[in-house]
C-alpha cells in the first residue's frame, strides 16, 4: 500500500542500513513500508495504546527483524538507535521523549525524523545536544501544511 505523502517524506529522510524506530507509530504504516523494502535491519514499532498495536503484532509474524515496544515513548528502556521518527504528536512532547533519552543517556540515533502536529515552531527554537538541526521543510498536508525536522548527530 502506497504511503502518504508526509509519511513517505518522512521515510524518505530515513537512512537505509541503520535501525528505524516508528516512535508513537499508531497504525505503523511508516514502520511497515520501512520493513518491507528490506532496507532497515530492523524496525522497531512503539507505542503507548496496547490495543492499537494488537493488528501491528499480527502483521509483523512473518518478519523476525521487527518487533513491538509498548510504552510510553520517553520511557522505553533501552537505547535509542539509528533512525528515529517521530510524527503526529506534538513539539513539544517530541523534545520531552529526545530530553529524556539524552539525559539518560539513551538517545545515540544518527538521524531523527520529526514531524509535529503542532509548535513546530516552539521546536524550531530548541537545541539538542549533540545533535546539529539539518533539516526543516514544509510540505503540504490535509489543507494546511506540516514542517519536517531532520536532527543528525554530531560526530567527534
Ligand atoms: C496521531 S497518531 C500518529 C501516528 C503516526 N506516527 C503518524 O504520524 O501518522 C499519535 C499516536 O501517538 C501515540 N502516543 C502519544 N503519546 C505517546 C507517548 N508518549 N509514547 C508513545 N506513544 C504515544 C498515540 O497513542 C497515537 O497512537
Amino acid at each position: 500500500m502506497a504511503l502518504s505523502f508526509r509519511l513517505q517524506q518522512l521515510l524518505d529522510r530515513c537512512q537505509p542500513g541503520l535501525p528505524l524506530w516508528d516512535l508513537c507509530c499508531d497504525h505503523g504504516l511508516l514502520g511497515l513500508q520501512a520493513l518491507t523494502s528490506g532496507l532497515f535491519p530492523e524496525v522497531v514499532f512503539n507505542d503507548a495504546v496496547a490495543h492499537v498495536l494488537e493488528p501491528l503484532r499480527e502483521q509483523l509474524g512473518d518478519f523476525d527483524n521487527a518487533r513491538v515496544v509498548h510504552s510510553f515513548a520517553e520511557d522505553i528502556g533501552e537505547p535509542l538507535t539509528g533512525n528515529l521518527v517521530l510524527a503526529g504528536i506534538g513539539g513539544e512532547k517530541i523534545f520531552k521523549i529526545l530530553s529524556r533519552h539524552l539525559e539518560a543517556g539513551r538517545l545515540h540515533a544518527h538521524n531523527i525524523v520529526a514531524c509535529p502536529e503542532k509548535h513546530a515552531d516552539w521546536l524550531s527554537q530548541q537545541t539538542l545536544d549533540g545533535y546539529a538541526l539539518k533539516e526543516i521543510s514544509t510540505i503540504p498536508h490535509n489543507n494546511g501544511t506540516r514542517h519536517i525536522f531532520v536532527f543528525s548527530a554530531i560526530s567527534n
